[in-house]
């Protein structure tokens, strides 16, 4: 209860209309289905699943309005209503002038990178994510990460650790020149610093740096309205703006973004990449239908962008967004109180258990983080992520796995699905697997894919 946190309490801004039936399995049941699943819960059956805080992508629960839009869906090939309709609402909440569908966020990535990187660029970032940065390199660009020091120390309090360092910026701009900087890439709630923020100010800085320097800023806005919330919540001057004032003031200072709507936008598919420059809109649009499909659907369906049109409007409700990320910092309270390692402050979208602090015994080579969710799926059938050495991957020049500061598990919450129950068990269960810590063996990877090995590596117990 917020009472006892010295708080009051907040609930839903909405109430439950249709149920999903959940599965409960036993622990042999799931001893099978992790060993057949090679101890990456990526490969687990949902049906094995109990709790599933895998992801927040493409997880959400849609309104009765959005269900209602997608009885509206205009299936026309060429110049669906829903298209116009998503143009419209995606030009009023963020403010971009040009919007170009796509299936999902990798696919906004893919023509980002495609149009904007030429071969030997470098693209600096506020740490990197896994499909952005893959899509960065695909296309010959360099990614180097600028983001600051606190966003690799678990335990900094540092309200904003999703910031740019502007110096580590400027170091990388003197040494190769400026025109050599494909663009600068930030991430609001940054996912793999643990969800945590950008501040109003540091965008501003980064813009003014830009154009001094004639370099493009572009946005990853897939958590942007959680990163919003917590600039109203967090930064001096913004606790009585509206989520959505803050969002489009931070999406001013930028040049263009691109979305994986799987997210903030409270809907199961899509995404799209906007910009302001004309030019840039064009290239862009000619390369979708290359590999999305034509202008006006990009992937999706008619029915799909206007569940999207209105999920954005939800999205953007102070009352919403406060219970959203109110869930993620209850869960967060629980584990805290009872001194479970977790990554400091609390981020938007999720909560990180840091695995070399459960397991200072495991080296990060067999795969503590990896080693975690396995022991946390068979104690209670919840379902987590490594975020660790997996999901790093391998060094492209020497192809040595990559050692990430930061071993996490993360327990991502999705939008309207979970109740505080449901956050109770797994508070509980964490804490059991932390009790249980010191007998636990690490793992050994057996199967390694080419690209993203997180997704579909297999491991085996040491
Ligand atoms: C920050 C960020 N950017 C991009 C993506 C890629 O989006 P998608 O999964 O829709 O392809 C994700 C997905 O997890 C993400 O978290």
């Amino acid at each position: 209860m917020g009472e006892q946190a010295g708080r009051r309490s907040w609930a839903e801004p909405w109430k439950i209309k249709m149920v999903e039936p959940l599965r409960m399995t036993t622990r042999e049941e799931r001893e099978e289905a992790l060993k057949k699943a090679g101890y990456n819960t990526f490969l687990l059956p949902s049906r094995d699943v109990y709790i599933d805080l895998l992801t927040d992508s493409g997880t959400s629960a849609m309104s009765d309005r959005q269900w209602a839009g997608m009885m509206l869906g205009d299936e026309a090939y060429a110049g669906s209503v829903n298209f116009y309709h998503l143009e419209q609402t995606v030009q009023e909440v963020y403010g971009y002038k040009h919007l170009i569908p796509t299936h999902q966020g990798r696919g906004a990535e893919h023509l980002m990178s495609q149009t904007q990187i030429k071969k030997g660029q470098f693209v600096p970032g506020n740490m990197y994510f896994t499909t952005t940065k893959l899509h960065q390199e695909l296309a010959g660009g360099i990614f180097v990460d600028v983001i600051i020091d606190e966003a690799h120390d678990p335990y900094s309090e540092f309200p904003f650790k999703g910031n740019v360092d502007i110096e580590k910026l400027d170091k990388l701009v003197k040494e190769h020149g400026a025109d050599k900087i494909a663009y600068v890439s930030v991430a609001g709630t940054v996912n793999m610093a643990g969800g945590q923020p950008v501040s109003m100010q540091n965008i501003k800085e980064l813009r003014e740096y830009c154009d001094k320097h004639g370099i493009l800023l572009y946005l990853d806005a897939t958590r942007l309205v959680e990163n919003a919330f917590f600039i109203q919540q967090r930064e001096k001057g913004y606790k009585d703006k509206k989520v959505a004032e803050i969002l489009r003031e931070f999406t001013s200072y930028s040049d263009g973004a691109w979305m994986s709507g799987k997210k903030d936008h409270l809907v199961n598919i899509g995404g799209w990449v906007a910009v302001n420059d004309p030019e840039v809109a064009d290239r862009l649009r000619n390369l979708v239908v290359v590999y999305e499909g034509l202008h006006t659907y990009g992937g999706m369906a008619g029915r799909d962008m206007e569940a999207m049109a209105i999920g954005i409007k939800e999205s953007i409700d102070d009352d919403y967004i406060k219970a959203r990320v109110g869930q993620v910092q209850y869960l967060w309270e629980l584990l805290d109180n009872w001194e479970i390692p977790v990554v400091r402050p609390f981020g938007g979208h999720a909560v990180f258990l840091d695995a070399k602090a459960f397991y200072p015994h495991i080296p990060q080579h067999e795969f503590p983080a990896q080693t975690l969710a396995a022991e946390l799926y068979l104690d209670s059938g919840v379902r987590s992520m490594e975020r660790g050495v997996v999901s790093a991957g391998r060094d492209p020049k020497t192809g040595d796995h990559k050692y990430p500061k930061l071993e996490l598990v993360r327990l991502t919450i999705p939008r309207r699905v979970y109740t505080e129950a449901h956050m109770d068990v797994v508070a509980e269960s964490v804490k059991e697997v932390y009790r249980n810590a010191k007998n636990v063996k690490g793992l050994k990877m057996v199967y390694e894919p080419a690209y993203l090995r997180f997704f579909q590596a297999r491991f085996e117990r040491l």
